[in-house]
């Protein structure tokens, strides 16, 4: 039987091969200016930039172009971007990228909007935080990885290296007016971007299904969403111009971005983001360590869903007539199947982080990642994530 739930995604999604091309008839609604925010300079060497430029300006939109973001991207870039665009009259913010950089378009648009750095807007991490409210500038996000979900979320992940804290903003301010997913944007991404990323779309799902947040509309994403990895990762990974994997890669962690919108993430995510911000590891990568130990330590708490997992993750039909126990453990063999079959790391100690840096690790997930570890099925303290992080070690 159905409980009470609420479920609202304001989010308008583009989506299709070669839409991209739309994004200036579309973004004219929202401003005169933009500022094009990404990481590094692939956008600029593959074209894509220029591109963007071309589309904005038929319709009349100038532009400019801010690429001074890096992977997990610092309160000091945003404060610099959101100072660079406001010199030049920007009205609106573009992220084009992966997550970092529509996270980084997400936060530029809020220092831009309220003129006060954004660490000031870090709830958890500093005392009286200011709220993200309506004077936050448009955002569109183009995203060009499957994906994190970003495109589609109110949330944007800031990295302090100061505080070495990496909390994630949240706030209704924050949805991207439009979200572009156009796959051809993503077949030229590298075979372990493309399965760090793919990878998260995975964690998203598993997490959003099993929280105490779930609804039933994001169960259906969520499903839908794990078995499309299950069925396309490994065939992105392997060959990357492969269209229909891209696209129902992208589609999945479209899926995915709209499920963790209303029911987030858990324990494991929590971990991760206190990994990222301690040890500057890449987000993906961490969780496909992670995922298979905290799923273990979670599923008994939410059997129904968890044993479904190796059903879902195989793209099968119906449930195998094994024991629950059997099913359970079926789950967390298929993630590490899914793990080694897309090339990726076991083992945290194999991505550089340090054994004494455990502890800090498990205090900051139960510390400023405290909402996240709240929605779990399993309650943990810093105990048992420590134990967690041992093992995964
Ligand atoms: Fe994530």
């Amino acid at each position: 039987m159905l409980g009470r739930f609420d479920y609202q995604v304001p989010v308008r999604v583009i989506f299709g091969a070669g839409r991209v091309s739309e994004i200036g008839a579309i973004a004219k609604a929202y401003g005169k200016k933009a500022l094009i925010v990404a990481t590094g300079t692939s956008s600029m060497r593959n074209g894509l930039i220029g591109r963007l430029q071309v589309y904005l300006s038929v319709e009349g939109i100038q532009s400019e172009y801010f690429n001074e973001v890096s992977p997990n991207p610092t309160s000091f870039q945003i404060d610099k971007g959101a100072g660079f665009a406001m010199e030049k009259g920007c009205d609106m913010v573009i992220g084009l990228g992966g997550g970092s950089a529509i996270d980084a378009a997400k936060a530029i648009a809020v220092v831009m909007g309220h003129g006060k750095p954004i660490w000031n807007f870090a709830a958890g991490c500093v005392e009286n935080p200011l709220e993200i409210t309506e004077k936050t500038l448009p955002i569109i996000a183009v995203t060009t990885t499957s994906g994190t979900g970003s495109h589609i979320t109110c949330y944007s992940v800031v990295s302090n290296e100061e505080t070495r804290q990496k909390p994630g903003l949240g706030s209704p301010n924050l949805y991207p007016r439009v979200a572009f997913v156009d796959p051809e944007l993503m077949v030229t991404m590298p075979p372990k971007t493309t399965a760090a990323t793919g990878f998260d779309v995975f964690a998203h799902s598993l997490e959003a299904y099993t929280s105490n947040l779930s609804t039933p509309i994001t169960d259906l994403y969520c499903e839908e969403a794990i078995r499309l990895v299950g069925r396309y990762l490994p065939r992105a990974v392997k060959d990357g111009t492969d269209i229909e994997a891209r696209t129902a890669l992208a589609f999945a962690d479209t899926l995915a971005g709209f499920s963790i919108t209303v029911a987030v993430v858990t324990l494991c995510h929590a971990a991760a983001h206190a990994v990222g911000g301690i040890c500057h590891t890449v987000h993906g990568e961490v969780l496909a360590v992670l995922t298979p130990y905290f799923a273990e330590f979670s599923m008994k708490s939410r059997p129904e869903k968890y044993k479904k997992l190796g059903m879902l993750l195989r793209n099968e039909a119906v449930l195998a007539d094994k024991s629950e126990d059997d099913l359970l453990n079926d789950g967390i063999s298929e993630i590490l199947k899914l793990v080694v079959d897309i090339g990726l790391e076991t083992r945290l100690n194999r991505l550089g982080i340090k054994a004494h840096d455990l502890e800090a690790i498990a205090r900051d997930t139960v510390g400023y990642m405290s909402g996240a570890v709240a929605l779990d099925p399993r309650k943990a303290g810093m105990e048992e994530v420590l134990n967690i992080l041992k093992e995964a070690y």
